[in-house]
């Protein structure tokens, strides 16, 4: 089996870039796609996404010399900031381009994606449905050491592990969106992973540039999102119930704790539609004069004027004024 090629299955935001970062530590990466539309949609994705991921590799040259480099971005494509150097940036630039040029490719027939992989990573829509048919089209057609993950944000993988017929060597490997910058893998097993299959997902993410993060357990929301969703409902609470306002809310907690960032400027970033179809998932957010419910009527109110955050140049935030 070819120890180096890796199948992506879906080419949206997230499919996109895991494929590219996979390319650009050299693995042989197979995108796996519907249909010839869906090749219409993915394309122009794997243009932008490298063409961003060569910019920001470019753009870190100015961080050379600085010691905090390696905390800053983009993390996932430097893996080591000792002895860097300019010249060595423009290698990685060189290095990138030729490995985006040589290691990506597409294909729309199963089978032939699937054929010799060494590690398959279902990146599709959020939708238990379609990830079961998925599974279930791939099941007998995988090779059999081949090692399945999903990156499913919100599903949990003991839900899908008796459809893909290897239960043993089904795990989740969630990435973070710009992946390249936020280099954050967390590996989550369900009870029936083999640990062996678990390790070995663990060195793979190391070895594409990703900070493997390790759960012990299935947990919904992962490690992050267990933090982040509680964090940023309570944030909310406070503005709807009108105990103060955005700007305060971040100022208390960036001054008492350091953070870079309040609660109010996360959300711009994550964007306020993603803060209001998790909102919407609350049963109480659909009961009338509940504190859910009224953030739902907030966000939505901003959502309708346009005001999503820093994507729309305007959220919590205005960042159209210089
Ligand atoms: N967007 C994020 O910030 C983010 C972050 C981490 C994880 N994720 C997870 O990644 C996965 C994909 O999310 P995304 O943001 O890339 O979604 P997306 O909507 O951008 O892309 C979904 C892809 O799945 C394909 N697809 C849908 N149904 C299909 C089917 N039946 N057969 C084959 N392909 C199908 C679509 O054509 C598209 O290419 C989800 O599980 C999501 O939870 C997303």
């Amino acid at each position: 089996m070819d120890r180096k090629k890796v199948v992506v299955c879906g080419g949206g935001v997230l499919g996109t870039q895991i494929g590219l970062i996979c390319a650009y530590y050299g693995f042989d990466t197979t995108f796996w796609l519907r249909s010839e539309s869906s090749i219409g949609r993915t394309t122009p994705k794997i243009e932008r996404y490298s063409a961003l991921m060569l910019e920001d590799l470019g753009a870190a040259k100015a961080l050379v010399g600085n010691p905090m480099a390696a905390f800053l971005y983009p993390r996932g494509l430097i893996r080591s900031w000792d002895g860097m150097t300019a010249g060595k940036i423009d290698e990685l630039i060189e290095s990138g381009k030729k490995n985006f040029a040589e290691n990506v490719h597409i294909e729309l027939d199963l089978r032939k994606a699937l054929s010799g992989a060494y590690l398959v990573i279902e990146s599709m829509t959020e939708e238990p449905k379609a990830k079961i048919g998925m599974y279930e089209a791939m099941r007998d057609i995988l090779d059999e050491d081949t090692i399945l993950c999903t990156n499913s944000s919100t599903m949990l993988p003991s839900t899908f592990a008796e459809y893909t017929g290897r239960p043993e060597k089904y795990c989740a490997l969630h990435f973070a969106n710009t992946i390249w910058k936020n280099n954050t893998a967390e590996i989550m097993g369900h009870p029936g992973t083999d640990p062996a299959i678990y390790n070995e997902v663990v060195k793979f993410a190391g070895e594409i540039g990703m900070v493997p993060l390790q759960l012990h357990k299935e947990q919904p929301g992962y490690i992050l999102n267990s933090m982040l969703v509680p964090f940023l409902s309570a944030a909310q609470m406070l503005w709807a119930k009108g105990v103060s306002d955005p700007e305060t809310v971040d100022l208390t907690w960036q001054l008492a704790t350091g953070a870079p960032a309040g609660p109010f400027k996360i959300l711009d970033i994550v964007g306020l539609e993603t803060a209001y179809n998790i909102n919407q998932m609350k049963p109480a957010a659909h009961q009338e004069g509940t504190i859910e419910n009224q953030i739902g009527k907030l966000l939505k109110e901003k959502i309708d004027r346009g005001e999503t955050g820093v994507n729309a140049g305007k959220g919590f935030y205005d960042y159209t004024k210089k």
